[in-house]
């Protein structure tokens, strides 16, 4: 992977966001692979300005993973968080923004639809992507098979307690994901990997250095020959 290496979020979410608009202005229809947490909010900031005067009613976009079994109206369901985040401060099309479905009642054959529906859309052409402190990228934590399609996962207690923050009490927070697999996240054609501190060092180092293993889900970024990895000097500290 390339890495670039910036002096805090804010100038990455600047040179991200300037890619994606280029790729916007050179393809109206872009599909953008849209990420969740923290890490990418200062993308969607960026983009704010960024976009503004530009024809967006085009944009398409997919978000890497959703909980199961919360309500889509959740303040912090994934679904909750594009819309919120990125939807409706950027003006796109809600339409053509997709989640992958948690709902219980469908969950047999939400993770089939749903790569269907990046295949009809052509696949995505720029994906966002954090890292977890274990290693995982969407929510494929460790152990997941490079091969991997969007299917249902169960969250480790390290994730759960990560996303705690977000809910009243660990308790509030779900236990099972469905998240693209690390076969469909591979399948994008440019990747953009972003971890700002001191925290993601380890899995960053792992991720771009380390060897290739199922353990340390972002290490299949290696595999890609288009990634990008936009860290600073935090998260870069244990690169060799
Ligand atoms: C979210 C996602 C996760 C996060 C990761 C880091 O859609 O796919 O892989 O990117 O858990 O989370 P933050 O950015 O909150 O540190």
């Amino acid at each position: 992977a390339e890495v670039v290496i910036v002096e805090n979020a804010a100038a990455a979410g600047a040179l991200v966001a300037t890619e994606i608009v280029e790729l916007i202005e050179s393809r109206p229809d872009a599909v953008l692979g849209l990420a969740t947490g923290s890490t990418p909010l200062p993308v969607y900031l960026a983009l704010r300005t960024q976009l503004a005067g530009h024809d967006v009613s085009q944009v398409r976009g997919f978000a890497l993973d959703e909980y199961v079994g919360i309500d889509p109206a959740h303040p912090e369901s994934y679904r909750s968080v594009i819309t919120r985040e990125v939807v409706e401060p950027l003006g796109l099309d809600p339409q053509r923004i997709h989640v992958p479905n948690g709902a219980a009642a469908t969950i047999q054959h939400a993770g089939d639809d749903y790569e269907a529906a990046i295949a009809a859309a052509g696949g995505v052409d720029l994906q966002i992507l954090g890292i977890g402190t274990d290693g995982h990228i969407g929510f494929n934590e460790p152990g997941s098979s490079f091969a991997s399609q969007t299917r249902v996962k169960t969250l480790t207690e390290q994730t759960r307690e990560d996303n705690a923050r977000f809910f009243d009490s660990i308790d509030d927070v779900p236990r099972h994901c469905i998240t693209q697999g690390l076969g469909t996240i591979l399948k994008a054609r440019h990747l953009v990997l972003l971890a700002f501190g001191e925290g993601k060092a380890q899995a960053v180092a792992d991720a771009v250095e380390g060897p290739l293993t199922a353990f340390l889900p972002g290490s299949a970024i290696q595999l890609h020959p288009h990634a990008t990895v936009v860290v600073d000097e935090a998260a870069a500290s244990r690169l060799k």
